[in-house]
């Protein structure tokens, strides 16, 4: 019955998953399982009688600094749960999720200090990518309500008195005045025209109306529009599958990944056709992005500006769940093709959970 029991701890102790280290009360080890073995690297023979818990141990999570070892686990009864930092073969410092127990003497074994180690470096990374992508959709958001507010300023403050302005040149025009005067009224009128357009382009530009108001089959034809005329660049715009609105998160993403395609089309590309293609599948949204230009090496960016589009670009198709594919290469052109997921309200089907407030 005894040696029954004792084989079943035996088995236990060699097939747990969790790394079990096992050191006497004067800190040698007298004891690993196959867990520690392999996440350790060290063998038992390299640690067994070799090796005392301070050359395992490179800190506890609350006790980097060396001053505080006067605070370690092994000097208490029981620490139910700590961060180690343990010192592999391979020379890194794994940072491990620990407890340690020490048993008591009547147990056998001298108040030996059982340490349970679990590597949750796993974890901590997809933790810190979870963080990582929620600042970034702060950022984004901030960004976007930032350009919106700026937009309704530049169109509804500074648009509107530059239109009140050329009402009343209008008015004073009326005025009998002599030529010289005339054309110098009329030369402030054209000023004031075209300063009024261009607050208005820029107030388009930082953020369309359109996009909020209609919605983005709607922002990306008068894109699509405005391009054109800016750039000459003959823009084709396919839209296929049905017409709805999608979250606004969507929405947002793809205007921007397509203003920053293009944008780098028009600078780079040397291209004088550009094709748009938006496509509803129901479950996802496809938007692609072709010039005929001179393409580039994506693999060996030669960045011209400050580089951070394509970055962007990625950026925001990664919050929303999606995939962002970018094939060019040298004299073949440019394609970007952008798919998003979509639940059936429209909104990213595996997006981060902050919704762009819109
Ligand atoms: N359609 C394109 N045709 C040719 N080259 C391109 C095209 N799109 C991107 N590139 C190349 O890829 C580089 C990186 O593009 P990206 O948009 O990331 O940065 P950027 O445009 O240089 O700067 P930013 O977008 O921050 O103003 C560009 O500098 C350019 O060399
Ligand atoms: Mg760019």
């Amino acid at each position: 019955m005894l040696n029954e029991a004792a084989s079943f701890l035996e088995t236990l102790f060699s097939h747990i998953t969790d790394a079990i280290l096992i050191v006497d009360y004067q800190g040698e080890v007298i004891g690993v399982n196959p867990a520690f073995e392999r996440l350790s690297g060290w063998s038992a023979e390299e640690v067994l009688g070799q090796k005392s818990l301070c050359d395992l141990c490179r800190g506890m999570a609350t006790c980097q600094e060396e001053s505080s070892c006067i605070e370690c686990f092994a000097s208490r009864l029981k620490t139910p749960s700590f961060q180690m930092h343990l010192q592999t073969k391979q020379g890194a410092e794994l940072p491990v999720a620990a407890s340690s127990t020490r048993l008591p003497e009547e147990a056998g074994g001298m108040g030996a200090l059982v340490v349970i180690l679990r590597d949750n470096s796993e974890m901590q990374r997809i933790e810190r990518e979870r963080h990582q992508r929620q600042l970034t959709n702060y950022v984004i958001q901030a960004q976007e309500e930032e350009r919106k507010r700026i937009s309704r300023d530049l169109h509804d403050g500074i648009g509107q008195a530059l239109y009140s302005i050329m009402v009343g040149l209008r008015v004073v025009n009326q005025i009998e005045m002599d030529d010289a005067t005339k054309h110098h009224l009329e030369e402030v009128q054209h000023l004031t025209a075209r300063t009024l357009e261009e607050v208005k382009s820029l107030s388009v530009e930082l953020r369309p109306s359109a996009l909020d108001d209609l919605g983005l089959v709607a922002a990306l034809r008068s894109y699509a529009k405005r391009f054109e005329q800016t750039f000459g660049i003959v823009t084709t715009l396919e839209i296929a599958g049905q017409r709805r609105r999608y979250d606004s998160s969507v929405e947002t993403a793809l205007y921007r990944i397509c203003q920053e395609a293009m944008t780098n089309a028009a600078k780079y590309a040397d291209t004088d056709g550009i094709s748009l293609r938006f496509v509803d599948e129901v479950d996802r949204v496809e938007l692609h992005i072709e010039d005929t230009g001179v393409g580039f090496d994506p693999t060996q960016l030669k960045v011209r500006g400050t580089g951070l589009g394509l970055y962007g670009m990625r950026e925001r198709v990664s919050l929303l769940g999606g995939t962002l594919k970018i094939e060019s290469a040298p004299g073949e052109g440019t394609a970007v093709h952008v798919v998003v997921p979509l639940e059936e309200k429209g909104g990213p089907r595996y997006g981060h959970p902050i919704a762009d407030r819109g």
